[in-house]
């Protein structure tokens, strides 16, 4: 096996492209009109983000923001610590959170409670895959793009210990 191979793929390169531009007509749609603001969050976010917003069909402004909460192992601590904060203010302003993957959920509530309490006009998120554990927080996430089943993955922005993140697909690390 190469190294650019760490086991079956997920989710290919070719459903990512066609998921990623539905999310973006429906968003397109949903935010005509208004003053969207995206917020990727990374780093697993950075390459659906910068996809995600070249398929829309309206304009936005967007900013990213850091947070950590696994380290570099694959189970969550339940710590989140933002390290990198906005450079733009949220106030007034429509909000979408745009998260590569939410697996337990702690880290999209807390960043939704941070944003939240800036007092945006309106705040939704928008996560690229979705494992059934997050469905317990019941975090009503308005876009999804997969939902997984409980397996650890790598790809298009998601890492396991900083490596994989290049790879074009979604894969499980095996
Ligand atoms: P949560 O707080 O448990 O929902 O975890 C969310 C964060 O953990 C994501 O932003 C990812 O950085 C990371 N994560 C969770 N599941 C995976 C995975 O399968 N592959 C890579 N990173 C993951
Ligand atoms: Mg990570």
């Amino acid at each position: 096996m190469s190294t650019r191979e760490p086991g079956d793929v997920l989710v290919s390169r070719d459903q990512l492209t066609a998921r990623v531009s539905e999310m973006a007509a429906e968003i397109s749609a949903d935010y005509a009109g208004r003053d969207l603001l995206v917020i990727g969050i990374l780093k697993g976010a950075v390459f659906f983000t910068a996809d995600l917003v070249r398929e829309l069909s309206i304009p936005c402004e967007i900013d990213f923001m850091a947070v950590s909460s696994y380290g570099s192992a694959t189970q969550s601590s339940g710590v989140v610590r933002i390290t990198k904060d906005l450079d733009v203010a949220v106030e007034g302003r429509d909000v979408l959170l745009v998260e590569d993957v939410i697996d337990s959920g702690r880290t999209l509530r807390y960043l939704m409670r941070n944003l939240a309490a800036r007092e945006p006009a309106s705040l939704e998120a928008c996560a690229l895959l979705s494992k059934p554990a997050a469905d317990r927080l019941d975090l009503n996430t308005r876009y999804v793009g997969f939902r997984l089943p409980d397996v650890f993955v790598v790809g298009y922005g998601l890492d396991a210990g900083e490596r994989y993140r290049e790879l074009p697909y979604i894969s499980v690390l095996s």
